[in-house]
Protein backbone atom coordinates (compact mmCIF):
# COMPACT_ATOMS: atom_id res chain seq x y z
CA UNK A 1 0.00 0.00 0.00
CA UNK A 2 1.75 3.04 1.10
CA UNK A 3 5.11 3.79 2.19
CA UNK A 4 5.61 3.97 5.47
CA UNK A 5 2.50 2.19 7.03
CA UNK A 6 2.66 -0.75 8.28
CA UNK A 7 -0.37 -2.90 7.29
CA UNK A 8 0.16 -6.18 9.38
CA UNK A 9 -3.71 -6.98 10.53
CA UNK A 10 -1.76 -7.65 13.84
CA UNK A 11 -0.43 -4.05 13.90
CA UNK A 12 -3.87 -2.86 13.58
CA UNK A 13 -5.60 -5.35 15.39
CA UNK A 14 -4.95 -3.68 19.18
CA UNK A 15 -5.62 -0.25 18.61
CA UNK A 16 -8.83 0.41 15.93
CA UNK A 17 -11.20 3.00 17.63
CA UNK A 18 -9.02 6.75 18.63
CA UNK A 19 -10.46 10.17 19.87
CA UNK A 20 -8.09 12.79 19.61
CA UNK A 21 -9.52 15.55 21.97
CA UNK A 22 -8.53 18.99 20.76
CA UNK A 23 -8.94 19.17 16.59
CA UNK A 24 -6.30 22.24 16.50
CA UNK A 25 -2.81 22.35 15.32
CA UNK A 26 -1.76 18.82 16.69
CA UNK A 27 -5.34 17.36 17.22
CA UNK A 28 -6.35 17.46 13.49
CA UNK A 29 -2.55 16.05 12.05
CA UNK A 30 -3.07 12.82 14.93
CA UNK A 31 -6.74 12.54 13.95
CA UNK A 32 -5.60 12.61 10.28
CA UNK A 33 -2.52 10.11 10.76
CA UNK A 34 -4.76 8.18 12.41
CA UNK A 35 -7.43 7.93 9.83
CA UNK A 36 -4.56 7.51 7.16
CA UNK A 37 -3.83 3.87 8.70
CA UNK A 38 -7.47 2.44 8.84
CA UNK A 39 -8.10 3.51 12.74
CA UNK A 40 -12.14 4.42 13.03
CA UNK A 41 -11.52 7.86 14.67
CA UNK A 42 -13.53 10.76 16.43
CA UNK A 43 -12.36 14.28 17.05
CA UNK A 44 -13.50 16.14 19.73
CA UNK A 45 -13.31 19.84 19.96
CA UNK A 46 -15.48 22.25 22.22
CA UNK A 47 -16.92 24.36 19.03
CA UNK A 48 -18.43 23.77 15.94
CA UNK A 49 -16.59 26.47 14.28
CA UNK A 50 -13.43 24.59 15.95
CA UNK A 51 -14.19 21.39 14.05
CA UNK A 52 -15.27 22.99 10.48
CA UNK A 53 -11.59 24.59 10.78
CA UNK A 54 -9.95 20.60 11.63
CA UNK A 55 -11.81 19.04 8.85
CA UNK A 56 -11.22 21.90 6.41
CA UNK A 57 -7.61 21.65 7.14
CA UNK A 58 -7.32 17.74 7.22
CA UNK A 59 -8.61 17.84 4.16
CA UNK A 60 -6.20 19.82 2.45
CA UNK A 61 -3.36 17.91 4.56
CA UNK A 62 -4.24 14.20 3.30
CA UNK A 63 -4.78 15.95 -0.39
CA UNK A 64 -0.44 16.46 -0.02
CA UNK A 65 0.52 13.34 1.25
CA UNK A 66 -1.47 11.83 -0.97
CA UNK A 67 0.00 13.97 -3.83
CA UNK A 68 3.34 12.85 -3.07
CA UNK A 69 2.35 9.38 -1.90
CA UNK A 70 0.54 8.34 -5.56
CA UNK A 71 2.24 11.32 -7.93
CA UNK A 72 2.24 8.10 -10.37
CA UNK A 73 -1.05 7.15 -9.83
CA UNK A 74 -3.90 9.73 -8.96
CA UNK A 75 -6.62 7.09 -9.13
CA UNK A 76 -5.27 5.16 -5.92
CA UNK A 77 -4.63 8.60 -4.53
CA UNK A 78 -7.63 9.57 -4.60
CA UNK A 79 -9.09 6.50 -3.23
CA UNK A 80 -6.61 7.14 -0.57
CA UNK A 81 -8.18 10.66 0.23
CA UNK A 82 -11.69 9.60 0.55
CA UNK A 83 -10.67 6.35 2.62
CA UNK A 84 -8.84 8.63 5.11
CA UNK A 85 -11.57 11.06 5.01
CA UNK A 86 -14.27 8.80 5.60
CA UNK A 87 -12.26 7.42 8.68
CA UNK A 88 -12.72 10.59 10.50
CA UNK A 89 -16.18 11.33 12.55
CA UNK A 90 -16.29 14.99 14.29
CA UNK A 91 -18.23 15.20 17.84
CA UNK A 92 -19.07 18.06 20.62
CA UNK A 93 -19.91 15.49 22.82
CA UNK A 94 -16.99 14.24 25.39
CA UNK A 95 -18.88 10.96 26.83
CA UNK A 96 -20.39 9.83 23.76
CA UNK A 97 -16.67 10.17 21.88
CA UNK A 98 -14.56 7.92 24.67
CA UNK A 99 -17.50 5.22 25.16
CA UNK A 100 -15.50 2.30 22.33
CA UNK A 101 -12.62 3.70 22.35
CA UNK A 102 -9.18 2.02 22.60
CA UNK A 103 -7.18 4.94 22.79
CA UNK A 104 -7.77 8.25 23.80
CA UNK A 105 -5.05 10.92 22.58
CA UNK A 106 -5.75 14.03 24.42
CA UNK A 107 -4.35 17.65 22.26
CA UNK A 108 -6.16 20.58 24.02
CA UNK A 109 -4.62 23.77 25.58
CA UNK A 110 -1.22 22.89 27.19
CA UNK A 111 -3.02 23.97 30.42
CA UNK A 112 -2.44 21.20 33.77
CA UNK A 113 -6.25 22.27 34.94
CA UNK A 114 -7.63 21.82 31.79
CA UNK A 115 -6.10 18.44 31.05
CA UNK A 116 -7.00 17.52 34.52
CA UNK A 117 -10.24 18.21 34.48
CA UNK A 118 -10.68 16.38 31.03
CA UNK A 119 -9.28 13.56 32.35
CA UNK A 120 -10.89 13.15 35.50
CA UNK A 121 -14.47 13.06 32.84
CA UNK A 122 -13.79 10.96 30.74
CA UNK A 123 -12.01 8.54 33.40
CA UNK A 124 -15.35 7.67 34.82
CA UNK A 125 -17.17 7.19 31.12
CA UNK A 126 -14.56 5.36 28.57
CA UNK A 127 -14.18 1.38 29.42
CA UNK A 128 -11.31 0.49 31.56
CA UNK A 129 -9.04 -1.06 28.48
CA UNK A 130 -8.71 2.45 26.72
CA UNK A 131 -5.26 3.85 27.08
CA UNK A 132 -5.03 7.34 27.80
CA UNK A 133 -2.67 9.42 26.31
CA UNK A 134 -1.55 12.99 26.27
CA UNK A 135 0.60 14.70 23.35
CA UNK A 136 1.53 17.52 25.66
CA UNK A 137 5.17 19.66 25.27
CA UNK A 138 6.21 20.34 28.87
CA UNK A 139 3.78 18.77 31.49
CA UNK A 140 4.58 15.87 33.23
CA UNK A 141 2.35 12.51 32.17
CA UNK A 142 2.43 11.43 35.71
CA UNK A 143 1.09 14.55 37.00
CA UNK A 144 -1.83 14.42 34.35
CA UNK A 145 -2.31 10.51 34.94
CA UNK A 146 -2.98 11.97 38.48
CA UNK A 147 -6.11 12.66 38.69
CA UNK A 148 -7.11 9.03 36.79
CA UNK A 149 -7.67 5.41 38.19
CA UNK A 150 -5.74 3.87 34.90
CA UNK A 151 -2.57 5.00 35.77
CA UNK A 152 -1.14 1.69 33.94
CA UNK A 153 -2.77 2.75 31.24
CA UNK A 154 -1.46 5.97 30.76
CA UNK A 155 1.39 7.53 28.44
CA UNK A 156 2.67 10.15 26.50
CA UNK A 157 2.75 10.53 23.03
CA UNK A 158 4.47 13.39 21.52
CA UNK A 159 4.18 14.46 18.00
CA UNK A 160 5.66 16.92 16.08
CA UNK A 161 4.37 19.39 13.73
CA UNK A 162 3.31 19.42 10.98
CA UNK A 163 2.06 15.61 12.28
CA UNK A 164 1.75 14.15 8.85
CA UNK A 165 5.29 15.20 7.70
CA UNK A 166 7.20 14.81 10.59
CA UNK A 167 8.30 11.43 11.54
CA UNK A 168 9.33 11.16 14.97
CA UNK A 169 7.09 10.36 17.94
CA UNK A 170 8.22 10.40 21.40
CA UNK A 171 6.54 7.77 23.52
CA UNK A 172 7.20 9.05 27.33
CA UNK A 173 6.86 5.94 30.40
CA UNK A 174 5.57 7.16 33.53
CA UNK A 175 7.27 4.77 36.64
CA UNK A 176 3.55 3.05 36.71
CA UNK A 177 2.84 2.59 32.66
CA UNK A 178 2.29 -1.07 32.35
CA UNK A 179 4.44 -3.21 29.62
CA UNK A 180 1.28 -3.83 27.97
CA UNK A 181 0.09 -0.02 27.02
CA UNK A 182 3.60 0.38 26.17
CA UNK A 183 4.28 -1.84 23.67
CA UNK A 184 0.33 -1.14 22.13
CA UNK A 185 1.50 2.29 21.82
CA UNK A 186 4.62 1.58 20.28
CA UNK A 187 3.20 -0.87 17.50
CA UNK A 188 0.36 1.84 17.15
CA UNK A 189 3.02 4.61 16.68
CA UNK A 190 4.88 2.62 14.05
CA UNK A 191 2.09 1.43 12.17
CA UNK A 192 1.62 4.80 11.75
CA UNK A 193 4.39 5.56 9.79
CA UNK A 194 6.11 6.88 12.90
CA UNK A 195 9.98 6.23 13.93
CA UNK A 196 9.44 5.85 18.04
CA UNK A 197 12.09 6.84 20.81
CA UNK A 198 11.55 6.19 24.35
CA UNK A 199 11.60 8.80 27.24
CA UNK A 200 11.39 9.07 30.52
CA UNK A 201 8.90 11.52 32.06
CA UNK A 202 11.24 14.53 31.92
CA UNK A 203 10.73 18.45 31.42
CA UNK A 204 10.75 18.64 27.51
CA UNK A 205 11.53 14.65 26.81
CA UNK A 206 13.98 14.93 24.47
CA UNK A 207 13.10 17.39 21.73
CA UNK A 208 11.47 19.64 23.40
CA UNK A 209 14.29 20.35 26.20
CA UNK A 210 16.51 21.03 23.67
CA UNK A 211 14.91 22.69 20.94
CA UNK A 212 13.23 25.26 23.25
CA UNK A 213 16.21 26.98 25.10
CA UNK A 214 17.33 26.87 21.03
CA UNK A 215 14.67 29.26 20.29
CA UNK A 216 15.02 31.03 23.97
CA UNK A 217 18.55 31.53 22.99
CA UNK A 218 17.37 33.67 19.89
CA UNK A 219 14.87 36.02 21.16
CA UNK A 220 18.32 37.10 23.46
CA UNK A 221 20.61 37.15 21.06
CA UNK A 222 17.53 39.60 19.44
CA UNK A 223 17.06 41.64 22.25
CA UNK A 224 20.86 42.28 22.68
CA UNK A 225 20.91 43.46 19.19
CA UNK A 226 23.44 40.92 17.71
CA UNK A 227 21.49 40.00 14.47
CA UNK A 228 18.14 40.89 12.74
CA UNK A 229 15.65 37.96 13.09
CA UNK A 230 16.14 37.45 9.19
CA UNK A 231 20.13 37.06 9.60
CA UNK A 232 19.86 34.71 12.87
CA UNK A 233 17.22 32.25 10.77
CA UNK A 234 19.35 32.06 7.34
CA UNK A 235 22.28 31.57 9.49
CA UNK A 236 20.96 28.97 11.09
CA UNK A 237 19.00 27.24 8.05
CA UNK A 238 22.33 27.60 5.80
CA UNK A 239 25.51 27.30 8.13
CA UNK A 240 23.52 24.32 10.84
CA UNK A 241 21.59 23.21 7.75
CA UNK A 242 18.29 23.53 9.97
CA UNK A 243 15.20 23.45 7.71
CA UNK A 244 13.52 26.66 10.04
CA UNK A 245 15.44 28.91 11.37
CA UNK A 246 14.90 29.32 15.17
CA UNK A 247 12.23 32.49 14.30
CA UNK A 248 10.80 30.64 11.44
CA UNK A 249 10.09 27.80 13.93
CA UNK A 250 8.73 30.04 16.93
CA UNK A 251 6.46 31.40 14.64
CA UNK A 252 5.40 27.99 13.09
CA UNK A 253 5.47 26.32 16.73
CA UNK A 254 3.28 29.06 17.92
CA UNK A 255 4.36 31.77 20.75
CA UNK A 256 1.40 31.11 23.29
CA UNK A 257 2.62 27.57 23.18
CA UNK A 258 6.03 28.15 23.67
CA UNK A 259 5.57 30.75 26.40
CA UNK A 260 2.95 28.15 28.38
CA UNK A 261 5.82 25.77 28.21
CA UNK A 262 8.45 28.00 29.80
CA UNK A 263 6.42 29.70 32.16
CA UNK A 264 5.33 26.04 33.98
CA UNK A 265 9.23 25.33 34.12
CA UNK A 266 10.58 28.64 35.49
CA UNK A 267 7.65 28.39 37.93
CA UNK A 268 8.45 24.57 38.59
CA UNK A 269 12.43 24.77 37.95
CA UNK A 270 13.26 28.67 38.57
CA UNK A 271 16.93 28.27 39.04
CA UNK A 272 17.41 27.18 35.48
CA UNK A 273 18.19 29.85 33.03
CA UNK A 274 17.50 28.40 29.80
CA UNK A 275 13.54 28.16 31.00
CA UNK A 276 12.99 32.06 31.83
CA UNK A 277 10.41 33.44 29.27
CA UNK A 278 12.28 36.01 27.11
CA UNK A 279 10.23 39.60 26.86
CA UNK A 280 10.23 39.26 23.62
CA UNK A 281 8.11 36.22 23.65
CA UNK A 282 6.06 37.42 26.73
CA UNK A 283 5.37 41.15 24.43
CA UNK A 284 4.09 38.73 21.21
CA UNK A 285 1.72 36.82 23.15
CA UNK A 286 0.34 40.00 24.75
CA UNK A 287 -0.18 41.44 21.46
CA UNK A 288 -1.99 38.16 20.49
CA UNK A 289 1.15 37.84 17.62
CA UNK A 290 1.01 34.55 18.15
CA UNK A 291 2.76 33.44 14.48
CA UNK A 292 1.65 31.23 11.63
CA UNK A 293 -2.07 30.64 13.17
CA UNK A 294 -3.01 34.22 13.79
CA UNK A 295 -1.52 35.74 10.88
CA UNK A 296 2.08 37.13 12.96
CA UNK A 297 4.49 36.39 15.20
CA UNK A 298 8.15 37.92 14.31
CA UNK A 299 6.78 37.77 10.70
CA UNK A 300 4.02 38.46 8.59
CA UNK A 301 1.89 36.07 7.06
CA UNK A 302 -0.80 37.61 5.97
N1 LIG B 1 0.43 18.24 5.72
C1 LIG B 1 0.84 17.42 4.75
N2 LIG B 1 1.97 17.62 4.05
C2 LIG B 1 2.70 18.70 4.34
C3 LIG B 1 2.33 19.61 5.36
C4 LIG B 1 1.14 19.35 6.07
N3 LIG B 1 0.69 20.14 7.05
N4 LIG B 1 3.27 20.57 5.45
C5 LIG B 1 4.21 20.28 4.52
N5 LIG B 1 3.86 19.16 3.86
C6 LIG B 1 4.60 18.50 2.80
C7 LIG B 1 4.54 19.28 1.53
O1 LIG B 1 3.43 18.89 0.75
C8 LIG B 1 5.84 18.94 0.84
O2 LIG B 1 5.73 17.72 0.15
P1 LIG B 1 6.65 17.43 -1.14
O3 LIG B 1 8.01 17.12 -0.58
O4 LIG B 1 6.00 16.28 -1.79
O5 LIG B 1 6.61 18.69 -1.94
C9 LIG B 1 6.81 18.72 2.01
O6 LIG B 1 5.99 18.48 3.16
C10 LIG B 1 7.67 19.93 2.25
O7 LIG B 1 6.84 21.07 2.43
P2 LIG B 1 7.08 22.50 1.77
O8 LIG B 1 7.70 22.32 0.42
O9 LIG B 1 5.81 23.28 1.88
O10 LIG B 1 8.06 23.25 2.74
P3 LIG B 1 9.41 22.82 3.38
O11 LIG B 1 10.24 22.01 2.46
O12 LIG B 1 9.96 24.06 3.97
O13 LIG B 1 8.99 21.85 4.58
C11 LIG B 1 8.50 21.59 6.87
C12 LIG B 1 8.08 22.25 5.58
C13 LIG B 1 8.34 20.08 6.75
C14 LIG B 1 7.56 22.12 7.92
C15 LIG B 1 10.01 21.94 7.16
O14 LIG B 1 10.22 23.32 7.05
C16 LIG B 1 10.45 21.51 8.54
O15 LIG B 1 10.79 20.36 8.77
N6 LIG B 1 10.46 22.47 9.50
C17 LIG B 1 10.81 22.18 10.89
C18 LIG B 1 9.59 21.66 11.60
C19 LIG B 1 9.90 21.29 13.02
O16 LIG B 1 11.00 21.41 13.52
N7 LIG B 1 8.83 20.83 13.70
C20 LIG B 1 8.92 20.50 15.10
C21 LIG B 1 8.42 21.66 15.89
S1 LIG B 1 8.58 21.36 17.62
C22 LIG B 1 7.24 20.45 17.98
O17 LIG B 1 6.40 20.14 17.19
C23 LIG B 1 7.18 19.98 19.39
C24 LIG B 1 6.46 20.82 20.37
O18 LIG B 1 5.97 20.23 21.33
C25 LIG B 1 6.43 22.31 20.31
P1 LIG C 1 -4.15 24.55 19.39
O1 LIG C 1 -4.43 25.78 20.17
O2 LIG C 1 -3.85 24.63 17.94
O3 LIG C 1 -5.39 23.53 19.54
C1 LIG C 1 -6.01 23.20 20.75
C2 LIG C 1 -7.45 22.77 20.44
O4 LIG C 1 -8.02 22.19 21.61
C3 LIG C 1 -8.35 23.95 20.05
O5 LIG C 1 -9.02 23.63 18.85
C4 LIG C 1 -9.32 24.07 21.23
O6 LIG C 1 -10.61 24.52 20.85
C5 LIG C 1 -9.36 22.64 21.73
N1 LIG C 1 -9.75 22.49 23.13
C6 LIG C 1 -9.38 23.25 24.18
N2 LIG C 1 -9.94 22.76 25.31
C7 LIG C 1 -10.68 21.67 24.96
C8 LIG C 1 -11.47 20.73 25.67
N3 LIG C 1 -11.66 20.83 26.99
N4 LIG C 1 -12.06 19.74 24.97
C9 LIG C 1 -11.90 19.63 23.63
N5 LIG C 1 -11.14 20.49 22.92
C10 LIG C 1 -10.54 21.49 23.56
O7 LIG C 1 -2.97 23.80 20.18
P2 LIG C 1 -1.89 22.76 19.61
O8 LIG C 1 -0.72 23.50 19.14
O9 LIG C 1 -2.59 21.77 18.75
O10 LIG C 1 -1.42 22.05 20.97
C11 LIG C 1 -2.20 21.05 21.60
C12 LIG C 1 -1.34 20.26 22.57
O11 LIG C 1 -0.25 19.67 21.85
C13 LIG C 1 -0.69 21.08 23.69
O12 LIG C 1 -0.60 20.29 24.84
C14 LIG C 1 0.68 21.41 23.11
O13 LIG C 1 1.62 21.67 24.12
C15 LIG C 1 0.99 20.12 22.40
N6 LIG C 1 1.97 20.20 21.28
C16 LIG C 1 2.03 21.31 20.49
C17 LIG C 1 2.94 21.35 19.43
C18 LIG C 1 3.06 22.54 18.51
O14 LIG C 1 4.02 22.63 17.74
N7 LIG C 1 2.12 23.46 18.50
C19 LIG C 1 3.75 20.23 19.17
C20 LIG C 1 3.64 19.09 19.99
C21 LIG C 1 2.74 19.10 21.05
Amino acid sequence: LCRGFATSSHLRSAINNVTVIGGGLMGSGIAQVSAQIGNNVTLVDVTDEALQKSKSNIQTSVQRVSKKLYKDNPAEGEKFVSNTLGKLNFSLSLPDSVKDADLVVEAIVENINVKHKLFSEIDSVAPSKTIFASNTSSLSIQDIASVTSRKDRFIGLHFFNPVPVMKLLEIIRTAETSDETYNKAVEWGKAAGKVTITCKDTPGFVVNRLLVPFMGEAFKMLERGDATARDIDTAMKLGAGHPMGPFELADYVGHDTTYFILKGWSEKYPDVPQFQPTKTLKKLVDDGKLGVKTGEGIYSYK
